[in-house]
């Protein structure tokens, strides 16, 4: 079921996650991405991207605004939806690693909406950033 996000839970979902992007940890792209995560009930989660130098192990504001819920308590069945920020005049799309974590989480219903440093935002589905997700077959199902 999808939750209504209003403008003003809209706004306070930008603003959370433009507060998580000035929290990156970015040394190496120096380019800051800030999430946050609506559950049903109405907190918001914050998450920011986070490097390293090994750079593979890096990982994105969407998977720690998600990691950060779980660890808290929250499970999938409370997730609403996630609101992601990068910085400039343009809009930026889930990187493909976080689509199949978000697809992991959230319904294929429930909304990522992509923000920046204008009023522009893009909506999309679950279901429509990663269509035709893998779904894990029951084991009595794998040909042994
Ligand atoms: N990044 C995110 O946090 N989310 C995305 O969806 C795409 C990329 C981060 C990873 C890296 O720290 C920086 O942005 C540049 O790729």
């Amino acid at each position: 079921m999808a939750v209504e996000l209003t403008p003003a839970v809209f706004a306070s979902m930008k603003s959370l996650a433009q507060t998580a992007a000035s929290r990156a940890y970015i040394p190496y792209s120096r380019f800051p991405v800030g999430a946050a995560l609506q559950l049903k009930d109405g907190t918001l989660i914050p998450g920011c991207n986070v490097e390293n130098v090994s750079y593979g192990l890096s990982n994105c504001a969407e998977r720690t605004a998600i990691y950060a819920a779980l660890a808290q308590g929250y499970q999938a069945k409370d997730f609403a939806n996630l609101l992601i920020y990068m910085p400039g005049g343009r809009l930026y799309s889930p990187c493909g690693a976080c689509r199949q974590v978000i697809a992991e989480f959230f319904a294929a219903e429930a909304e990522v909406i992509a923000t920046c440093d204008t009023e522009q935002q893009q909506r999309w589905q679950v279901a429509e950033l990663l269509p035709a997700s893998f779904q894990f077959a029951p084991a009595q199902e794998i040909p042994s």
